[in-house]
């Protein structure tokens, strides 16, 4: 008997449910789970921290390449500095897909990720390019959509609770601009893996999402 590796890849845009449902896969499969926008988020934020200029890709590839990118529990540390709290506030949120466009940046992105991911074994990973870049050859690969207005609802809700109160509109024409930025860069933009499961989670309960994953990774065990 030999155990191959499984890998999970959820994409998908802001506020589709990526990371609640891809935790709740990973708790429940008792997986590995590695949040790649986190990662992206880190690293804009040593951007931020240093005055780099966030139109220079070289630069961006440099800080990229140099910075020491950690995880410990559930806790994301960027050379020393723990940044996870710091990487959900709205200053990083609006300069990541900038930051993220840099080509050499993802190419350094892309090695830590598998780098990361060899070392957790079974595992699920969240991001905008993991189906169909970073691991086209995942086992499952699911992309999460769902309408504007709900992925913004669900925004406040989460900025709300961290006691950031912020308008409705300002979310929804946020998570458009990253929409726009993600989805239209040159370099691995976001889209659709042509043999990912795409699952509209608009009207759906996040038990029924993990079901309908947990449901893809069954059938997958078995072919
Ligand atoms: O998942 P998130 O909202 O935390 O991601 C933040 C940003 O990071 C996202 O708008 C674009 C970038 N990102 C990326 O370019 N590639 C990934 N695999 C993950 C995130």
């Amino acid at each position: 008997m030999y155990h191959i590796t499984m890998i999970i890849a959820i994409d998908g845009p802001a506020g589709a449910g990526k990371s609640t449902v891809a935790k709740e896969v990973a708790r429940r499969l008792g997986y590995g789970y590695l949040d790649t926008g986190a990662m992206y988020r880190a690293v804009t934020w040593n951007a931020l921290r240093t005055q780099a200029d966030l139109h220079d890709e070289e630069a961006l590839g440099r800080l990229a390449g140099e910075s020491r990118l950690e995880l410990r529990d559930s806790h994301i540390l960027i050379d020393g500095h723990d940044v996870t709290e710091a990487i959900r506030l709205p200053d990083v949120g609006e300069a990541v897909s900038i930051v993220s466009r840099a080509p050499q940046m993802r190419a350094h992105m892309v090695i830590k990720q598998r780098e990361m991911a060899a070392r957790l074994g079974d595992i699920v990973v969240e991001g905008r390019d993991i189906g169909t870049v970073v691991f086209p050859d995942a086992e499952v690969k699911v992309f999460l959509t769902a309408r504007a207005d709900e992925r913004a609802r669900r925004r406040v809700i989460e900025l709300r609770g961290k006691g950031l109160e912020i308008e409705a509109a300002a979310v929804e024409a946020e998570i458009a601009a990253r929409d726009r930025i993600d989805s239209g860069r040159r370099v691995s933009p976001l889209e659709k893996a042509a043999d990912a499961c795409e699952i509209d989670t608009t009207d759906k309960s996040i038990v029924d999402v993990v079901d309908i994953i947990l449901r893809l990774v069954a059938e997958c065990s078995t072919r």
